[in-house]
């Protein structure tokens, strides 16, 4: 009997949430079928996976395990050039790409940007007042941008990056959904292929006009972009890249760095805001003498918000030869979707898994297949030192000047594509750091995703 079919053949409806909610869908999906679950779809299976054992056959195979990007639009298309960026190429060609990009991220280069980090953060910051009530979400991706485009793009054309930046939403969305429902068999909307490839061309549109803007800018500010840049544009000029490679990894770049920072800042000063002994902890550390352990729980509340709201909830593979999970064979064509959300919340993985709580990095070490937030293997994030540095950054500035207290009875919900964020924002108001910390009661999916102190003002240490 063929491994698919000791597993579920319907559940339609879990696909069909996973198409606008991909929290929702992969939690259905492992809380009905387990860690590993097979649907027939579109002539091949599809394979739900989760926890450390699945991830760990994902991560150190990307030789039979190629990274999957969704619907290729067809030849010549703008859909089709964005499958040349660091999400749709293997092998060899990766590995090419890789080398590329490796010497902009290294950890030495990223160090030497700090005080333009803490510039952008000023620079969002200043016109915050005591008494405002502000929308995180969007301040924080506005932080974000401003960091992505300064650091990666040589601060070209901010007005520019905005534009790209709607553009994005509204093909990653498309993009998202056409894709899925494609694969699943289901309904993608009306028009809705048309309308992604009608996206694409506009997106593509406004990152030519970037890549442009970076041309022109002969000498972009930072050594990040410089290294970024111009390694990109002398592999074109060497001709071991073409046009449509430069266009998809901009495309990739931007959005990994992008929307992945936007989500984890906006959830980190959440979680932080609704945690008052955490909070008060942590500006004490931040205020008081440097520490150079590693228990650092700037460190730890970094980590722990990326395990419980992870940006990227999942990671897409198509099987290129026979792959092994558990007892399972996956067959060639497979698609293999791991729920890193999934396998963050999964109990058997971590204790209590909806608490926030930084305390338990202190015992539980470096969990390399279980902490997938930056994935893993020979397809880890190349940003991530340079992730860690924005979140950091941001957190050491904000929290000693402003204590920021989510507005009552807010209703904090979720949207879910590839990436995790609020929606459609955080309200909070804005207060100088009074160390007045308290849990905003609040409605909404972040209950699914966290168990949230109960509300008031709690006794903290001065
Ligand atoms: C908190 C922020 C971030 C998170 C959570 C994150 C997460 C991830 C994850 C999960 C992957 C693996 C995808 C897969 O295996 O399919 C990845 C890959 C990647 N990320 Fe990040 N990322 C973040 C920020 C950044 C930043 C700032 C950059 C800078 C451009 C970046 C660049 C990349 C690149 C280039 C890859 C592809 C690596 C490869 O395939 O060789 N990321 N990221």
């Amino acid at each position: 009997m063929p491994a698919d079919l000791r597993f579920p053949t319907g559940d339609r409806a879990a696909l069909a949430r996973f198409l606008d909610d991909s929290v929702g869908g992969t939690m259905d999906v492992w809380r009905a079928h387990g860690d590993l679950a097979a649907f027939p779809a579109d002539g091949r299976t599809v394979y739900f996976a989760t926890g450390p054992e699945h991830a760990r056959e994902v991560f150190a195979h990307p030789d039979r395990l190629h990274l999957s990007f969704g619907l290729p639009g067809p030849r010549g298309s703008d859909q089709r050039a964005f499958t040349r960026g660091v999400f749709g190429i293997n092998g060899p060609h990766h590995q090419h790409v890789r080398g590329l990009l490796l010497p902009a991220f290294r950890k030495p280069v990223a160090e030497g940007h700090r005080p333009e980090l803490a510039a952008c953060v000023q620079e969002i910051i200043a016109p915050w007042r005591a008494g405002q009530t502000r929308d995180l979400y969007a301040d924080m991706k506005a932080l974000s941008l401003l960091m992505t485009d300064r650091l990666l793009f040589g601060g070209g054309d901010l007005a520019l990056s905005k534009r790209v930046d709607e553009a994005f939403d509204t093909w990653l969305a498309q993009h998202h959904r056409v894709s899925f429902a494609t694969l699943f068999d289901l309904d993608p909307g009306p028009n809705g292929y048309e309308h992604l490839l009608g996206s694409a061309e506009h997106l593509a549109g406004l990152l030519r006009e970037l890549i442009a803007a970076c041309r022109r800018n002969a000498g972009p500010e930072t050594a990040v972009a410089r290294l970024l840049v111009a390694r990109l544009l002398a592999a074109r000029a060497a001709g071991t890249l073409t046009d449509q490679d430069v266009l998809g990894l901009v495309h990739s770049l931007f959005n990994a760095s992008h929307h992945t920072v936007t989500a984890a800042l906006s959830w980190t000063l959440f979680l932080v805001g609704q945690h008052p002994e955490i909070n008060a902890a942590l500006l004490d550390e931040i205020t008081g003498p440097p520490r150079a352990d590693h228990a650092r729980l700037l460190d730890r509340v970094i980590r722990e918000s990326l395990r419980i709201l992870p940006p990227p909830v999942y990671v897409c593979r198509q099987a290129t030869e026979p792959a092994r999970f558990g007892d399972t064979t996956v067959a060639p064509g497979s698609v293999v979707v791991l729920g890193l959300y999934a396998t963050h919340h999964a109990p058997a993985t971590y204790a209590a898994p909806e608490r926030f709580d930084p305390a338990r990095w202190l015992a539980l070490g470096a969990c390399p297949n279980a902490h997938l937030a930056f994935g893993g293997g020979a397809r880890m994030c190349l940003g991530a030192p340079l992730a860690t540095m924005f979140l950091e950054t941001a957190l050491r500035h904000i929290v000693p000047r402003f204590r920021l207290a989510v507005v009552p009875n807010s209703r904090i919900d979720r949207r879910a594509t590839l990436t995790l964020r609020p929606d459609p924002g955080i309200p909070v108001l804005v207060r100088d750091q009074d160390r007045a910390f308290s849990t905003s009661p609040v409605t909404g999916a972040i209950h699914e995703m966290v168990a949230l102190p109960a509300p008031g003002t709690a006794r903290v240490a001065a």
